[in-house]
């Protein structure tokens, strides 16, 4: 079959740049873009009406698109060195495109994962494809549906010559930061995955502390949806100027059409996910890495989801008296709530970036630290101004070890720090659940004690185990006979 007759409609181009396979809402919003660019697309998904109804609804980028019926089509329809973006499900629907694909392709052709694959997965094909003589990419791509359509961010890992010639493609499509695209190369096999898992673990932590905020101005300071999202809007403007900053302002000002109440009474309390969030969380506790903020906000939506049990222990536990005299205004100034959420994000991005530097030392990624903040400042969902902070601070010093160590975010916590104290504080006499504010205060004051309790939790193991400890006041290894006869 003539590639004219695989595709409804007109026909402008025969031969394309990039494959893509799956055409989902991600990846039908990609190829837009592509096109959009100027680059000529061939597409296939399993189901061929999908890829009929795609061109059938795209008359603009027509002309830029190839539609295809089956691998063998795609393959053709590509010029070389091949490149085949797969957007299809996370999982097994991945290891099975490539086992269909890899048969078809040259050496040197380059497949990609931009769906949000675990990165080991994309270590393990990595290598399995490499071996077949291919170039494999495990590409993370943010911003949702709009960010595909009109520029997200784009973290590329895998191989870097591989990388080379579809580079101006990723640039093209991606965000735009005053004229630098939000996508980069970031290191080998699982990088770009490992990457887009971290981002979506400090997404959480984010998303987690905003909840907490609004949690509090409303049961707390008795406000309602649209006088917080006054205060949203009014905080977009200064340091926590951010899409989820902006977005939760857009949220809580929605009115619900069918009973004209704000949405957001009208949502069920029950927090979904996807799994990425456990995955960050996860690889921090693997590699040793506190990362207590990011925990608290996958926990956070776990008990949300427990809807029925809250609901029954809510009466069981009602009249507690422990929000009697509950928080107020004068405990938790509106001011502190936004020195609160900026201080606790600081401590949740310093754990976020934490994980990225020790995963890049464990897996000799190399990841750079500053080009990560700088693809993240436009296109993806934790996208804000504070992360040219960000990365400044990693371009000033590669090798800072936590970003509560640089001066600039060092001096913040200094002054503000009071803010996140007096919020968790009052919320916690209050009976007001804020885990993940609570947990980025306990990070920073840990963080910055030079003394901590674990000479107690040596003594204990030692005691239990004989798992040995280190003295204060000579070098070496020591044991302690704790229950010794002679001195009990
Ligand atoms: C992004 C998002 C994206 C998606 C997540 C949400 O960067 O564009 O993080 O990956 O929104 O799937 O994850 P949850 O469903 O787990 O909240």
């Amino acid at each position: 079959m003539g590639l004219e007759k695989q595709i409804t409609g007109s026909v402008s181009v025969t031969h394309a740049q990039i494959g893509l396979i799956g055409l989902g809402v991600m990846g039908r919003n990609l190829v837009l873009n592509m096109v959009d660019k100027g680059f000529a697309v061939a597409v296939y998904n399993r189901t061929a009406e999908t890829t009929d109804r795609f061109l059938d609804e795209s008359p603009e980028q027509r002309h830029g698109l190839v539609g295809c019926r089956s691998l063998e089509e795609l393959v053709a329809a590509l010029e070389l060195p091949r490149a085949v973006m797969l957007m299809v499900k996370a999982g097994d629907a991945v290891d099975q495109q490539i086992e269909a694909l890899t048969p078809l392709l040259s050496p040197g052709d380059i497949l990609i994962d931009g769906g949000n694959a675990n990165y080991r997965d994309t270590r393990r094909r990595f290598a399995a494809v490499t071996a077949l003589g291919f170039h494999y990419l495990g590409v993370g791509v943010s911003g949702g549906e709009e960010g595909a359509r009109h520029g997200p961010s784009i973290m590329v890992g895998g191989s870097q010559d591989g990388f080379a010639p579809v580079a101006d493609l990723f640039r093209a499509i991606a965000a735009q930061v005053g004229g630098d695209p939000c996508c980069a190369y970031l290191g080998p096999d699982g990088a770009g995955h490992f990457v887009k898992t971290m981002h979506n673990g400090i997404e959480y932590g984010d998303m987690q502390m905003i909840a907490e905020a609004y949690y509090v101005m409303r049961h707390a300071l008795g406000r309602s949806p649209a006088e917080i999202a006054e205060i949203f809007q009014d905080w977009n403007d200064g340091p926590l100027s951010s899409y989820l900053t902006e977005i939760t302002g857009a949220v809580l000002a929605t009115i619900d059409p069918e009973s004209g109440e704000p949405l957001v009474d009208k949502i069920l309390d029950r927090a979904g996910e996807k799994g990425t969030g456990r995955w960050a969380s996860a690889e921090a506790l693997e590699l040793g890495v506190p990362a207590p903020t990011i925990a608290e906000a996958v926990a956070a939506r776990a008990l949300s989801s427990l809807k029925d049990e809250r609901v029954a222990a809510a009466t069981h536990y009602d009249g507690l008296g422990i929000s009697d005299p509950s928080p107020d205004e004068r405990d938790i100034p509106v001011d502190a709530l936004e020195g609160a959420l900026l201080t606790g994000k600081i401590a949740a991005y310093a754990q976020g970036f934490a994980v990225l530097s020790a995963a890049s030392n464990r897996w000799d990624w190399n990841l750079p630290m500053d080009e990560i903040a700088r693809i993240w400042r436009g296109g993806c969902i934790i996208r804000s101004q504070f992360l040219d902070t960000i990365a400044a601070a990693f371009e000033r010093d590669t090798g800072l070890p936590n970003l509560l160590a640089a001066p600039d975010f060092a001096d913040i916590m200094a002054t503000r720090h009071g803010e996140l104290r007096r919020v968790v504080g009052a919320a916690v006499a209050g009976g007001l659940p804020v885990p993940a504010l609570a947990s980025a205060l306990a990070y920073f004051d840990s963080y910055r004690s030079g003394r901590l309790w674990a000479d107690l939790i040596q003594a204990q193991r030692d005691y239990f185990g004989a798992h040995t400890f280190e003295r204060v006041d000579r070098p070496g290894i020591f044991h302690f006979d704790w229950t010794a006869e002679d001195r009990a």
